[in-house]
């Protein structure tokens, strides 16, 4: 199989995002989760890629799709290159599946010259990133890393399938799990191109950009709880409207983040008993709170509290809370940016913008392992987790030819 120029592949990877992005579990919206029927076929069809680019290929314990060249001799440390393959629900089409689809093409490329490598070089699409079906993010690359917590055996999905019971049905023994398990010295480094999901690349009018760090983020299920009532006959002096008290947080979320620049969200919201002429006694939500430093990340959730502890003392209601996910801030290695810049400068970029991620990646989990580092691909208006979003092929080729180009460095070195 003869190379294909950058064009060319950068247009096969803009097809195989679209191919993917079929996989889904309503044909309206893309939703593919983790352990779903959706991810059985979508690693099936990843594996095909990874074969055709010459990658002997494996399904690992935690159901994330591998493959992976030789190097000069056999058996050496793998630089491991991916992303994910799970989505959010109403999801884009790139988050995650660029990077995995980069990896195979670059693998691809690479693999003519592989008897040169001081390195095998592997490629992995995790199978859960986001976190969207059992509420815990990062499952597939901390089993990778090692980092996995029997605790997580119990969680269940919206139905009340256990993930111990998901793995099953998705044909893995939880038994074998450790053997997922990676150990650092089987790795040189692991590297993941991404699309930015954030605007700073296109207001710099930069394509590309080498990542300094991850945020670090703390996600809680938040309860606000009162007393339900007759919407028309209890005067406000006597209510305990938890919808207002939640609603007053949410604002406060909003503006103490700012103050702190930190980023502080309520994605999901939920009042009970549901009546619309019944008070809410009840609201369930969620909080997600990043900074590019985990202290003030920390002083954002320590005021959140305290405004929560305020509003329920004045509206005589009460405030739980409990965390559901926590992740420090990641730094990526210095000679593994290093040659992610060096891989954006043999584009003809001479100066590469540096920036900070403020999503999550599974470089955070990867962390825990061996040394990582990200190249970001500007996407349009800073839009994802969102169908708008979007990557033009010229990008995407400036992508390629930068992430091969980082591979070539490091393996110069
Ligand atoms: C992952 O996409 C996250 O940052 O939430
Ligand atoms: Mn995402
Ligand atoms: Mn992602």
């Amino acid at each position: 199989m003869t190379t294909p120029p950058l064009a060319a592949a950068a247009e096969r990877i803009m097809a195989r995002c679209d191919e993917l992005a079929t996989i889904t579990v309503t044909p309206e919206r893309l939703e593919r989760v983790h352990l779903s029927p959706e991810h059985r076929a979508a690693n099936d069809v990843v594996e095909g890629w990874m074969r055709e680019a010459g990658l002997t290929t494996w399904q690992d314990a935690a159901g994330n799709q591998c493959g992976r060249i030789e190097g000069r001799v056999d058996g050496l440390p793998a630089l491991l290159l991916g992303s994910h393959i799970d989505t959010v629900p109403d999801a884009g089409r790139y988050d995650g599946m660029l990077g995995v689809l980069l990896a195979i093409e670059v693998a691809s490329r690479v693999r003519p010259h592989a008897s040169a490598l001081p390195f095998a070089l592997e490629v992995v699409a995790f199978s859960d990133e986001e976190g969207t079906r059992f509420g815990t993010a990062l499952l597939g690359s901390r089993a990778l890393a090692g980092t996995w917590d029997d605790a997580w055996w119990e969680l269940r999905d919206s139905d009340g399938i256990s993930l111990f019971e998901a793995f099953q049905d998705f044909g893995l023994d939880p038994a074998r799990l450790p053997s997922a398990f990676r150990r650092p010295e089987q790795l040189v480094g692991y590297l993941e191109a991404h699309i930015e999901q954030g605007p700073h690349l296109e207001d710099a009018d930069r394509a590309l950009g080498v990542v300094t760090s991850i945020a670090g983020a703390r996600r809680f299920s938040l309860t606000m709880t009162g007393h339900a009532g007759h919407a028309g006959g209890t005067p406000y002096d006597r209510r305990r409207d938890a919808l207002v008290g939640a609603s007053e947080l949410v604002i406060a979320v909003e503006t103490i983040s700012k103050e702190l620049d930190t980023i502080g969200t309520v994605g999901k919201l939920q009042a009970y008993p549901g009546g619309v002429n019944v008070i809410p006694g009840r609201v369930d939500f969620s909080l997600d709170v990043r900074a590019e430093h985990d202290a003030v990340r920390d002083e954002c959730w320590q005021r959140i509290q305290e405004a929560a502890a305020d509003i329920c003392a004045r509206r005589t209601l009460e405030f739980d809370a409990v965390e559901i996910y926590r992740a420090d801030a990641a730094q990526c290695a210095p000679h593994l940016r290093d040659g992610i810049a060096a891989g954006i400068r043999s584009t003809g970029d001479d100066a590469p913008m540096a920036l900070y991620s403020r999503a999550g990646h599974d470089g955070v989990a990867v962390s825990a392992l061996t040394d990582f580092a990200m190249l970001f691909v500007r996407c349009a208006g800073g839009v994802s987790h969102h169908p708008d979003e979007a990557v033009t092929v010229e990008d995407v080729a400036a992508a390629l030819d930068a992430f091969e180009g980082t591979v070539r460095e490091l393996a110069a070195r």
